[in-house]
């Protein structure tokens, strides 16, 4: 990278680093980049799942006219991805940032629980997740762990309907309660760091809008601009997020301290 290029970002993160020490109530919205150095591929892009496989199978109604065939992609692309991933370096700055009382709420896209394994607390899944298993008919839920997927479908114990993944498909509604807990959320914040999204799916993607309109700074970090990085971003750190969130973190506490 040339010099000015990284005294540039050394000051972009120096300006992000006071805006989070000073700010009320800092939300971090994260998408599949933010797990992309866990493993888990992201959804677009050149290596991003949509370009190898048909998102259509993952809409609900594919989903349940061909539970065996839904299961077996989500099992592969998910499952059994997902249970072999660790938190990266990025996941574990936004715990310190949480612990340090500098980020207050989480509000993930990703269902892979990594923000939780890292250590933060306070994180609305909106498209649900991958640890547990629900029957859309009785609704009971079972912790992922406990069911097994090597006999596809998995069906309830009580109803013997074909189980659901806990996650959200294409063309179902967000669960209330994430809808609701990440719009007070948004409303509150003054800060709001948007991470490892293309802000391509409605409705989450319409989040670091209502954050803009209602007075936040939106932060974004990510390798590649996006629909936000013109219209909306006012600070732009180029970059990974496992990277550039550890960088970002010290910088935050070196600003603490030094009070
Ligand atoms: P996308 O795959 O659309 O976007 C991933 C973003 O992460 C892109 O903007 C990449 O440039 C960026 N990225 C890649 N590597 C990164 C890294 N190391 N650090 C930071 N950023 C990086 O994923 P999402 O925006 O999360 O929905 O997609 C939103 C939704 O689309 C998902 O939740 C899923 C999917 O269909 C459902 O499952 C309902």
């Amino acid at each position: 990278m040339p010099e000015t290029d990284g005294s540039q970002m050394e000051k972009k993160i120096r300006d992000t680093a006071k805006l989070l020490k000073e700010a009320d109530y800092v939300v971090a919205f994260t998408g599949a980049g933010m797990s992309a150095e866990s493993g888990i591929p992201t959804f677009r892009g050149s290596d991003g799942l949509w370009g190898k496989y048909d998102p259509e199978l993952l809409t609900i109604g594919s989903f349940m006219a061909k539970p065996l065939e839904g299961w077996q992609l989500v099992k592969d692309l998910f499952f059994d991805v997902i249970s072999a991933a660790r938190p990266n370096p990025g996941h574990y700055a936004l715990a310190e940032l949480e612990h340090m009382h500098r980020l207050h709420c989480i509000i993930t896209q990703n269902i892979d629980y990594l923000h939780q394994d890292a250590g933060n607390r306070v994180v609305c899944e909106f498209h649900g997740t991958i640890k547990s298993i629900i029957c859309p008919k009785c609704s009971r839920l079972y912790p992922s762990a406990s069911v097994a997927l090597s006999q596809l479908p998995p069906h309830c114990a009580d109803c013997q309907t074909v189980l659901k993944p806990n996650f959200v498909f294409f063309d179902e509604a967000i669960p209330v309660d994430a809808r609701e807990n990440a719009r007070a959320a948004t409303l509150k914040a003054d800060v709001m760091l948007v991470i490892g999204t293309s802000g391509a799916v409605p409705p989450a993607c319409y989040l670091p809008d209502i954050a803009r309109e209602n007075g936040a700074m939106i932060i974004e970090i990510n390798p590649e601009p996006t629909q936000y990085t013109k219209r909306i971003t006012d600070i732009y750190l180029n970059g990974n997020a496992g990277d550039i969130l550890p960088k970002l973190v010290a910088e935050v506490k070196s600003l603490i301290e030094t009070l």
